[in-house]
């Protein structure tokens, strides 16, 4: 009989994450390509160990209340909104997720929708698959300039001071709003000033906050209309940091000039209102999406999962508090 702890790991990682947890565990892996649904996720934690879980499983009390066995939620994110922490903590259950080795993907992916949505590359690409273009000409698609403009960074941690370096690189003065000051932002140039400063100077708006009950729709009508009417809003943190039906307003009234979105409130529905925007590019949920990245993020996932099954310290937990450092 196989007495080593069985693990599940809800959503396929890179098999280099796999390959590490099978080295000491039992693996439980889900094979298809959708979510399990709520019934089999709990059928498959009954007498597991470890949960290796994915944005998309909610962890919520009424889940988490009906674990017995599970010791260690290993998240394959960096956000860990879709786990109910105090929920886990309360229950003895260490909370893990992967920061750091994700922060240079985001960041580009933050530029990268910013440039996208300025110089209206994914507008010029739909416009040339229907045959509609027609030539160079010196007033054709003008968009807006990047180099020199000012950018606003909401929440600067370890994305949002990355994205302020890319930015530093494009020549752009750099403004931020966050909990506290970022030294290595300020080393940078950058300048911490309240959230109303940031958004009256701001030509684009790059939101890098946790998804928390302080930052749920810190971006509202109110928001939008202190922007510049030109702007870009840029949200590759979490959706509901934005109210996404104020900003298809705002967008559509031109109180602001686009936006570029890698997230969404209800993932993966989007709002159907975004649809018919020119001046909103839509990327799906790519942040962390390179093969090297993923790769990184399956190593930290596993390792947090070994680490705290074996009574050691992970190398990135969320609840400390709940820390157990016996060897199962
Ligand atoms: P981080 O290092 O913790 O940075 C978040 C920053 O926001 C911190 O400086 C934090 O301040 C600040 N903050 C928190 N609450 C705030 C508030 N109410 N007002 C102002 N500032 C606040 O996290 P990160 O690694 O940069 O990741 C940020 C978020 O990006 C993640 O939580 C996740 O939701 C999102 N993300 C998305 C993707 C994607 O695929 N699109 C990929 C990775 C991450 P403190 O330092 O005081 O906590
Ligand atoms: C992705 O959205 C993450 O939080 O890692």
């Amino acid at each position: 009989m196989n007495t080593r702890p069985r693990i599940v790991i809800t959503r396929r990682i890179p098999d280099n994450g796999i390959e590490l947890l099978r080295k000491h565990f039992v693996i439980d892996v889900n094979k298809t390509e959708k979510n399990l649904s709520r019934r089999e996720l709990l059928r498959r934690l009954e007498g597991a160990f470890g949960a290796v879980t994915v944005l998309s499983d909610a962890f919520d009390r009424e889940l988490i209340g009906k674990l017995t066995t599970v010791r260690v939620i290993s998240n394959f994110a960096v956000g860990y909104n879709n786990i109910d922490i105090k929920a886990a903590t309360e229950k003895g259950i260490v909370v893990t997720n992967t920061p750091g080795v994700l922060t240079e993907a985001t960041a580009d992916m933050a530029i990268g929708l910013l440039l996208a949505v300025a110089r209206r590359i994914v507008e010029g690409d739909r416009m040339v698959r229907k045959g509609k273009f027609r030539g160079w000409a010196p007033l054709f698609m003008p968009g807006h300039e990047v180099s020199g403009k000012t950018i606003g960074i909401i929440g600067a941690g370890r994305i949002g001071g990355a994205v302020a370096s890319r930015a530093r690189g494009f020549g752009m003065k750099v403004l931020y709003y966050s909990r506290r000051r970022n030294a290595e932002v300020d080393s940078l140039g950058g300048e911490f000033v309240p959230l109303r400063k940031l958004l009256r100077e701001s030509d684009f708006v790059s939101l890098n906050v946790p998804l928390s009950d302080e930052t749920r729709n810190l971006i509202g009508k109110r928001e939008l209309k202190m922007m510049k009417p030109m702007a870009i809003l840029v949200n590759t943190a979490r959706g509901e940091v934005v109210d996404e039906s104020a900003l298809i307003s705002a967008l559509k009234g031109g109180k602001i000039g686009g936006a570029g979105l890698d997230v969404y409130v209800d993932e993966p529905n989007i709002n159907p209102g975004f649809f018919s925007l020119e001046n909103v590019v839509l990327a799906p949920h790519l942040g962390s999406s390179t093969l090297e990245t993923r790769a990184r993020m399956a190593e930290l996932a596993a390792l947090n999962a070994i680490a705290v099954l074996k009574g050691r310290r992970p190398p990135s937990v969320v609840n400390q508090e709940v820390m157990e450092l016996s060897e199962i």
